[in-house]
């Protein structure tokens, strides 16, 4: 018996065909517009074969003069929706569901390419592996474009809904904007929006209440959720379950657990070696967890073996086991696991010896086996950090040439 075989029904009755899930990873393959590319959902067509019973999309921005990273998807009118359609289509056919990721960055935008970077309170960043060590001030975000944030998430979303994603999953973790209001760290804000933990998860209720009021009952929204940000006076484990609470009770349908942000990258493994051997990152929070919620749990970070993966999902501790890198990498992995075909899935990204690109690496090192996945490449784990590093710059080269040729079009004529 493979408990990670068995169906999940989520409480709103949208099944989902067996445990396991990919984790969303930001793929860096939109066009210069921000549409989807036929690389990317060529990508996803692969994945839709993983065996999977959930794929969750890279972050998809909501708002194009936030972003971050220079070839993100963004979704904030019906320009690109033969193009989401499609991206929707590429598990037709399989028995997986496909969720959009949707966020906004706040301070965590890219500030090479952001122009403006905005944030609940005016403190910046002191450094952030993959954002090249930013140290500008946000600007603080007024009442009005707190709200007009709140209104786009739910646009994008129902945007998405209209192209048949499956589903949608709020990014509330890793320190973008989302996770910027929940923290005592980047929220000092005296209004309703800061303050109290009541004002502070203000924000994230306003957009799951926006996002399910455009949606409906019956469409599953999720939400990536930190177990603590683990920066000194930031958001706690026990702030983390108090919002765990608040979700379940608004009657969101799943709850992924991951932790940490750019300044501290947890979520990429930047643990105890005792932490990385034992896996799952943040099994030990979800426990607590599963005592307070009736909620579907889903944790991601670390996990690497069947054995690890059956017992997380046996003993009842979670439902879903998340898994990111390792499907760039092991585009099968979905079989492989419910099969027991293959039991671990180590992956070990290439370095160049310079501190600040090997920094980098942990994501775009990954994002460029999803390029050759897109392109109908095998997936090289033997890749050169070199070459992947110089397509990134090349990248974001790219970007401030386009944005220095662009007419700037205020954010509301987007709508
Ligand atoms: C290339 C790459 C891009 C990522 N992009 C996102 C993202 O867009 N949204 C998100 O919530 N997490 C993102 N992550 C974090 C993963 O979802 C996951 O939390 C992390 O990699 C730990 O899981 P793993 O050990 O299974 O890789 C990204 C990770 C990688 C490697």
């Amino acid at each position: 018996m493979n408990a990670l075989q068995d169906e999940m029904i989520l409480p709103n009755g949208v099944i989902l065909s067996n445990r396991i899930a990919k984790s969303a990873m930001s793929e860096n393959l939109s066009n210069k517009n921000h549409e989807p590319t036929p690389t990317l959902i060529n990508a996803y067509k692969v994945w839709s074969k993983s065996g999977a019973g959930l794929l969750i999309t890279g972050n998809i921005m909501i708002d194009s003069n936030a972003i971050g990273e220079p070839r993100n998807v963004v979704v904030e009118n019906r320009q690109n929706l033969r193009q989401l359609k499609k991206w929707a289509k590429s598990v037709e056919g399989t028995n997986t569901q496909l969720w959009a990721q949707i966020n906004h960055p706040g301070r965590q935008a890219m500030e090479l390419i952001n122009s403006n970077l905005k944030a609940p309170s005016a403190i910046p960043l002191k450094t952030a592996g993959r954002k090249n060590t930013t140290k500008k001030v946000p600007e603080v975000l007024s009442e009005k474009e707190i709200l007009e944030i709140i209104e786009a998430f739910g646009n994008t979303a129902i945007i998405l809904k209209e192209a048949e994603f499956s589903g949608i999953q709020i990014h509330g973790a890793h320190g973008y904007l989302v996770s910027q209001f929940l923290s005592p760290y980047t929220n000092v804000r005296e209004d309703r929006w800061g303050g109290s933990l009541e004002n502070r998860s203000r924000f994230v209720v306003e957009v799951y209440r926006k996002i399910r009021e455009y949606v409906g009952a019956s469409f599953p929204i999720g939400i990536k959720l930190n177990s603590t940000d683990f920066q000194k006076g930031g958001f706690s484990e026990e702030e983390s379950m108090e919002v765990v609470k608040i979700l379940s009770k608004e009657g969101i349908d799943l709850i992924e657990i991951s932790g940490g942000t750019y300044e501290a990258p947890t979520m990429m493994g930047k643990r105890k070696e005792s932490t990385i051997k034992r896996e799952a990152y943040f099994i030990d929070y979800i426990e607590k967890v599963r005592q307070i919620t009736n909620t579907p749990l889903m944790l991601t970070g670390g996990f690497r073996t069947t054995s690890v993966m059956k017992d997380a999902v046996t003993s009842n501790q979670l439902d879903i086991i998340g898994i990111a890198r390792p499907f760039a990498v092991f585009p099968n992995i979905g079989n492989d696991i419910l099969n027991e075909s293959r039991l671990d899935f180590i992956t070990n990204i290439k370095k160049t010896g310079v501190k600040a690109i090997d920094g980098m690496m942990n994501i775009v090192w990954y994002e460029s086996q999803i390029k050759r996945m897109g392109q109908g490449k095998k997936t090289n784990p033997e890749l050169s950090a070199w070459s992947v590093f110089f397509n990134y710059l090349w990248l974001i080269i790219e970007h401030k040439l386009k944005s220095k040729s662009k007419k700037p079009v205020p954010s509301q004529e987007l709508k």
